[in-house]
């Protein structure tokens, strides 16, 4: 099966994290055309997987635009469909990972008569996108063959919204257990942080993932140090500004570091004592819940959207309010009492993470979903 992978980023953000873990399994028969130039293509160049860079600047529209807006894009948009017109007829698949993808490859898949897959990772509603968006997004992806839905909580949204649920299917993001289990023991010595109780935040700095609710619970915890990892992926720059603001207002200078985007998380991960997801509007999946549980560390989550359907058991009760931050420090505090406690939990969550989101099998159930449309499309080709 020859696919084509379509992804409007240039940059490394979780969707193309997870299309580099589900492309690396068609190394040998796919490409991924990318609408923007960035560190993700190195990324997959790194990996060997094959990738073209499609358009020459990003499409200037954003998920709350109009569709005025949209359709001054129309201009950059038609060659790029036109383009992947061209290539997808040397593909058997069209595999879009992101909603401007969807536009184009839903377009390109009327002419080119390819089935469309759209691999769904946000929470199509209101509050991340203008209503004209959201209709659009659903009436194209209700054209494919199949949605996969990177949660029931993507699943649900997209449904709510006149998604068509015969087409929809879940499947979680899959990660390789050994890579988690990494530790490098001079960090903490390397950023003069021995001897911390230390919080540590994974995510692109974006005011709807809450750093700056991490930062005010900090208020709450005299003793514990926040390491923030991740950078402004997509223009976030005033809310860095604001971070920073807030930082020297409440005075915690010395327990706070920004260390920017990482491109491997782990060692840092390993370093820290807890980790804080701290998302104020429901997170469809969030990687860093599960990374952070493949690591082994207590893990404090918003509770909302796919964060309820990834964290077991007995984390459920570690799941705070999201954008609460007297909650957050509550927590902390309350997972440092039973400290022992907290790591028997933290290494069963561990165990099950590896088991429940390991790639081999979720990379399985793709392609058995995949290898399905293909059947559906040609009942008698047999499809390798
Ligand atoms: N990440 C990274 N470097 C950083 C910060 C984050 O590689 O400096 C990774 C993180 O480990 C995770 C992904 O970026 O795999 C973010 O995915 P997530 O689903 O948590 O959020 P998104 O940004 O996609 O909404
Ligand atoms: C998107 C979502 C995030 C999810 C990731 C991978 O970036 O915002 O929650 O984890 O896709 O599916």
């Amino acid at each position: 099966m020859k696919i084509l992978f379509l992804d409007q980023s240039g940059k490394s953000g979780g969707a193309e994290l997870c299309l580099l873990d589900i492309a690396k399994a068609y190394q040998k028969q796919c490409v991924v055309g990318l609408f923007e130039d960035g560190s993700f293509r190195s990324l997959l160049e790194e990996h060997q997987i094959p990738v073209q860079v499609l358009s020459r600047k990003p499409i200037q529209v954003r998920k709350d635009s109009s569709w005025r807006t949209g359709l001054s894009s129309l201009g950059q948009i038609i060659p790029l469909i036109a383009r992947v017109i061209e290539i997808s007829r040397h593909y058997d698949l069209i595999y879009a990972n992101t909603p401007k993808a969807l536009v184009v490859g839903a377009l390109a898949s009327l002419v080119s008569r390819r089935p469309l897959v759209y691999h769904l990772h946000d929470i199509l509603s209101t509050e991340h996108f203008s209503p004209a968006n959201l209709r659009l997004a659903v009436t194209l992806a209700n054209r494919s063959a199949l949605v996969i839905a990177n949660s029931q909580a993507s699943r649900s949204a997209f449904v709510a919204a006149g998604g068509r649920p015969e087409i929809t299917e879940v499947v979680y993001n899959g990660f390789q257990p050994d890579h988690y289990r990494i530790e490098n023991h001079s960090i903490r010595t390397e950023l003069g942080l021995e001897n911390r109780f230390i919080v540590g935040h994974f995510s692109r700095l974006s005011p709807w993932k809450g750093q700056h609710i991490l930062l005010e619970a900090l208020t709450h915890c005299p003793d514990v140090t926040a390491v923030f990892v991740g950078d402004a992926l997509f223009g976030e720059q005033v809310y860095v500004e604001q971070l920073h603001r807030q930082v020297e207002e409440l005075e915690l200078g010395d327990r706070v570091r920004f260390l920017g985007f990482q491109s491997d998380v782990v060692p840092l991960m390993q370093a820290c004592d807890l980790i804080a997801h701290t998302s104020t509007a429901a997170e469809p999946f969030g990687r860093v819940i599960v990374e952070a549980m493949l690591c082994g560390k207590p893990t404090i989550a918003a509770k909302a959207g796919g964060a309820l359907e990834l964290v077991n058991h007995a984390m459920n009760e570690w799941l705070v309010p999201a954008g609460d931050a007297t909650q957050l420090a509550k927590m902390i505090h309350q997972i440092r009492q039973d400290w022992q406690g907290a790591i028997a939990i933290a290494h069963q969550a561990q165990t099950q993470a590896s088991d429940r989101f390991h790639i081999s099998q979720i990379n399985q159930q793709i392609h058995q979903l995949l290898t399905q449309v293909m059947q559906d499309r040609c009942p008698l080709k047999q499809v390798v």
